[in-house]
């Protein structure tokens, strides 16, 4: 705990009628809690002016580097609340490393992980309230983020820097619910190569998916797969979280590393998958692999994970001219996992991995 944080309420929060209103159906990311956290970096001063003021509008100079370059990263976590009143968050110095490597790959400063979660959990204790009771599979979504804040259009790192944390409560983020989505494989777009901004969690990914994902919706589809720059060839991921794959003999796949998110979900799943006895394999899984395991019944599950969508089943995959059928219901192993997961972030579960941190 390094940072010196000031604290100045809101002296406009939402009524406790507006909270529960709210919380009834929240949705995914259309609310936000009464403040946010706010931190700023210069080369000569560091990290200074730690604050939690009201939620509100940022006024940005029109030459604001982060407008023009998109120098900037995020994050993407959540904090749970226990039966007993208690609230966690899951894994947050993962999220602060990931940062870490997500702002080294953008030039942007380092901000260390124990600042990090300081400042994290320092905006879910002011705005507690906002997160949901236990037993619904609501939680607060936190979104810590940086930006490039020098108003200067020379393209170089820019020297003023900002790290916001914003908190939004969450239910399931498709509208639909837990069941399985229909994906779209994109062959003409693809997310990240070899040196690119694949492994970061930086907008401009996200920028660079919304036209393919646009495709999908199109096509009838919920979300887009990317295949790898190099060859077209090997699935990487979604839009927006991991892929697992499960094969009749009961052992599991997972894209590899290295072009992809390094998904918080993705390897909490590992370990819970080879706690569940199956082998996990992280390798190199080809778009025919895909096909033609579920067409002949050898891939019997697929799933996609991520904090947001935490895991949701895959059935149908569509392509240009074609689309190959999984599943229309959770298979048993995504159902098993879904619910290890999900027991272990809401207290439910004994946390063995010790993966849960408390805030309050
Ligand atoms: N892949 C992408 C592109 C993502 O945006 C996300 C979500 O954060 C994930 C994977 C899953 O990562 P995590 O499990 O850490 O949320
Ligand atoms: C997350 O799961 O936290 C993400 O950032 C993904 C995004 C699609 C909401």
């Amino acid at each position: 705990m390094t940072l010196d944080i000031s604290i100045i309420p809101s002296a406009n929060p939402k009524s406790d009628e507006q909270v529960a209103e709210i919380l009834a159906n929240p949705g995914f990311g259309t609310y936000f809690t009464d403040h946010m956290f706010t931190v700023e970096w210069t080369p000569e001063k560091g990290w200074h002016d730690a604050r939690i003021t009201a939620y509100g509008p940022l006024t940005l100079d029109p030459a604001t580097a982060v407008l023009h370059y998109a120098q900037e990263t995020f994050e993407g976590m959540k904090a749970y609340r226990h039966d007993d009143g208690s609230v966690w968050t899951f894994r947050p110095f993962e999220n602060a490393e990931r940062m870490k490597r997500s702002s080294h790959r953008l030039a942007l400063p380092v901000l260390e992980p124990e600042d990090f979660v300081q400042a994290v959990e320092a905006l879910v204790e002011v705005d507690q309230r906002w997160i949901a009771e236990a037993g619904s599979e609501k939680s607060l979504y936190i979104r810590p983020f940086m930006i490039a804040t020098e108003a200067f259009l020379g393209v170089r790192p820019s020297q003023h820097v900002t790290f916001m944390v914003i908190a939004s409560p969450a239910g399931a983020y498709f509208k639909g619910g837990i069941k399985p989505l229909t994906l779209w494989l994109t062959e003409e777009y693809t997310r990240a190569g070899r040196g690119g901004m694949g492994a970061a969690k930086t907008g401009g990914n996200y920028a660079s998916s919304l036209v393919a994902q646009q495709e999908a919706i199109a096509q009838g589809c919920d979300q887009v797969v990317f295949l790898d720059v190099a060859e077209g060839k090997y699935v990487e991921e979604l839009g927006g979280m991991n892929m697992y794959f499960v094969y009749a003999d009961g052992h599991v796949v997972t894209p590899e590393t290295g072009t992809i998110l390094e998904g918080i979900t993705r390897s909490a799943i590992i370990e819970l998958t080879e706690k569940a006895g199956h082998k996990v394999e992280e390798r190199k899984i080809s778009i025919d692999e895909w096909r033609e395991g579920v067409a002949s019944g050898e891939i019997t599950e697929v799933f996609a994970c991520g904090t947001a969508a935490v895991v949701t089943p895959v059935g149908t995959l569509k392509w240009k001219g074609g689309e190959v059928q999984g599943s229309t219901e959770t298979g048993p192993l995504t159902a098993q996992i879904r619910q290890s997961l999900v027991d272990l972030q809401y207290g439910r579960a004994a946390d063995e991995f010790g993966w849960m941190h408390r805030v309050i």
